[in-house]
């Protein structure tokens, strides 16, 4: 449920007019994040242009004005809005419901917009505006080129770290969501207004390259960066591959599970490392560039664009200013058995809040040290909201990194710190998805998966089938990308799911290929309609059932796109766009635009679907879909 506490400053609008004081207003409807964190920077929107004409209607009787809050009507056969501000009103003030309802509604500004105001129930208003009023909106909507979205105000600077694939692996599954979630977030926010920047944050600085460091000493003791008198040059071509780093990362790993020498070693290797030995620097650079080329391959046929290629490591050269100036300066850390800590447990905690750990007993520093770090640069850089696209289980990690860096000052009260959790992906057995042999999933492996099901589905389909085998290729692609993006988006970030390929991949249901597959045929409506010399014109009031139907769910997108940034979760942006494809089909199944012989009502119909496609596509496109010319 919407939550009341708004502050709504929408002018009237002209019906078919779009009035400049409509864009560029900031308001929340759904503040989820509320205080410094930024959300719907607001724009042309019925709902909101409702709520404030209720909101002046309870001010005008005496009521504060965020019980005048519309929001779509919970009975869509009754009316289309309800407003139910004036049920607690009336309890504050010891009145009946009913009555104040009524005097609201006497209170209305202009009414001509309303097609009917009923109180129902206890006193909930029920709203319906005219048809006229309805077709004002949808053409203004469809001559804005920002959609009902206010014009970008970069006011708010942020960044979204996501993707974060460690550097000497293989991403896996467990890189997926990150990856997938983190780019639509970014993309929301950025569709409503906001100047935001990608930062995918590679994990490059810590004990798992001590560890590969001694992994290739123990199999290559020779090459020159073990040899501590060395002078160079270093050779220009990297000892391993990625495939190599891969095939000895778990090996090594266990060996210093095992073996306290090992560990041991890997530490001292990490510190020496991070305190500039030379060999090692050189080794470490190899590693990170054939990392590197793997990933930018990965990401980008997943459809994913990082604006910094940043890691742990582009902070080193801070990392001892900060431990300094904690130490002295702040006097907020303490030493600890040879390690450094910050406290960050406060008395009313519920649960064991271990201090955050800035560096091992040898001198190291860990992944807390470079987030904090991290945090310090990106507040620096003047970023006023930090959003963590990272697995649910590092919480504690995130909690206590934020607290230290609200305790040291480091991030002000103003900067906005949020760590957007999200859950695992399953196997249809319920546990974390894995290979049919039991080891986890590479990414370029599972993209090969969805790609052929896609392939399959498409055959069985009968689509597509007579086009080049390039554009085949191409399609089967984006279908199976758009299965893998809807199939994890349509869950709210933080539950698990069960990876259903079958399901994700079918062309019916709540699925991205039946999305995609709804866009194109859009697509190839308006292609008809241009050869058939029809022209789309000013959208005029409807007088179908479905029609109505589809330009209120049309007139919501602002709305939905400030409620996805506002609660951090693009399953309300899937959930829309699906509604959105289903609506649209019962108005092109009743309205048969072609055949039409009013000519308005025809021209009036195709800008509804022209509205509707640039609708989907920005919707899709902000879930990383992307929708092909033809298929
Ligand atoms: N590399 C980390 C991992 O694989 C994720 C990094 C997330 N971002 C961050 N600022 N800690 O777990």
């Amino acid at each position: 449920m919407p939550q009341a506490g708004i502050e709504p400053a929408l002018p009237a609008p002209e019906a078919g007019a779009l009035s400049p004081e409509l864009l560029g207003r900031t308001e929340r409807l759904y503040p989820a994040y509320p205080h410094n964190s930024p959300g719907w920077i607001g724009g042309m929107s019925l709902l909101s242009d409702l709520t404030q004409r209720f909101g002046d209607a309870f001010a005008a009787v005496g009521v504060d004005r965020s019980a005048g809050l519309v929001v779509p009507s919970q009975r869509p056969e009754l009316a289309q809005y309800q407003c139910n501000g004036a049920l607690g009103a009336a309890k504050r003030i010891g009145r009946n419901p009913r009555d104040l309802a009524q005097e609201v509604i006497d209170a209305l500004d202009d009414r001509s917009m309303f097609d009917q105001l009923d109180i129902a129930g206890p006193g909930f208003i029920n709203i319906t505006v005219t048809d006229d009023f309805l077709a004002g909106y949808a053409e203004a909507m469809e001559h804005d080129h920002r959609l009902g979205l206010a014009e970008p105000d970069p006011r708010h600077k942020v960044i979204v770290d996501y993707g974060g694939p460690n550097m000497s692996k293989s991403m896996h599954v467990g890189h997926l969501r990150a990856s997938i979630i983190g780019e639509s977030l970014k993309r929301l926010l950025r569709l409503s207004g906001h100047a935001v920047d990608g930062d995918i944050h590679m994990g490059d600085w810590g004990m798992p390259i001590g560890q590969l460091i001694i992994e290739l000493e123990r199999r290559q003791p020779d090459l020159p960066y073990f040899d501590a008198d060395f002078t160079g040059p270093y050779p220009e071509e990297s000892p391993v591959t990625l495939d190599d780093l891969s095939e000895m990362y778990p090996i090594v790993v266990e060996r210093c599970k095992n073996d306290p020498e090992e560990a041991e070693r890997a530490r001292r290797a990490t510190f020496d490392l991070q305190n500039g030995r030379p060999g090692y620097l050189a080794l470490w650079r190899h590693y990170r560039d054939v990392s590197v080329a793997e990933q930018k391959k990965d990401f980008e046929a997943l459809g994913v664009e990082f604006d910094l290629w940043r890691g742990e490591s582009t902070v080193h050269e801070r990392l001892a200013t900060l431990v300094d100036r904690l130490m002295n300066d702040d006097g907020l850390a303490r030493e600890s058995d040879g390690a450094i800590v910050v406290d960050v447990e406060r008395p009313d905690d519920k649960k064991e809040m271990p201090p955050l750990l800035l560096t091992r007993s040898d001198g190291s520093y860990l992944y807390s040290t470079t987030d904090l770090a991290t945090l310090d640069q990106r507040v620096e850089e003047g970023y006023d909201l930090i959003l963590y696209v990272v697995d649910a289980r590092q919480g504690l990690h995130f909690e206590q990194v934020f607290r230290a860096a609200r305790l040291s000052g480091i991030a002000p009260d103003t900067v906005g710190l949020e760590h957007i959790a999200f859950g695992t992906v399953n196997g249809p057995d319920g546990t974390p998805f894995k290979t049919r042999e039991g080891g986890v999933l590479r990414l370029a492996d599972l993209m090969k998966i969805v790609t052929d099901a896609a392939r399959a589905r498409l055959d069985e389909a009968e689509i597509a089938q007579d086009y080049p085998p390039e554009e085949r290729e191409q399609i089967a692609r984006q279908v199976g990308l758009a299965a893998l993006k809807f199939g994890d988006l349509s869950n709210h970030r933080t539950s698990n799911y069960v990876f259903d390929l079958d399901r994700f991949t079918s062309f019916e249901g709540k699925t991205g290929p039946y999305l995609q597959y709804g866009a194109v045929r859009i697509k190839s409506i308006l292609r008809r309609a241009n050869e058939a010399g029809i022209e789309p014109g000013p959208i005029i009031a409807p007088t179908i059932e479905q029609e109505r139907g589809l330009i209120l769910r049309l007139l919501r997108f602002p709305e939905v796109i400030g409620r996805a940034v506002d609660v951090r979760a693009p399953n309300v942006l899937t959930e829309y766009a699906y509604e959105v494809a289903t609506d649209f089909n019962r108005f092109y199944e009743a309205c048969h635009i072609l055949r039409e012989e009013d000519p308005q009502r025809q021209a009036s119909w195709l800008s509804l679907v022209d509205l509707t496609l640039g609708i989907l596509t920005i919707s899709l496109e902000t879930l990383g879909i992307e929708v092909p010319e033809r298929m």
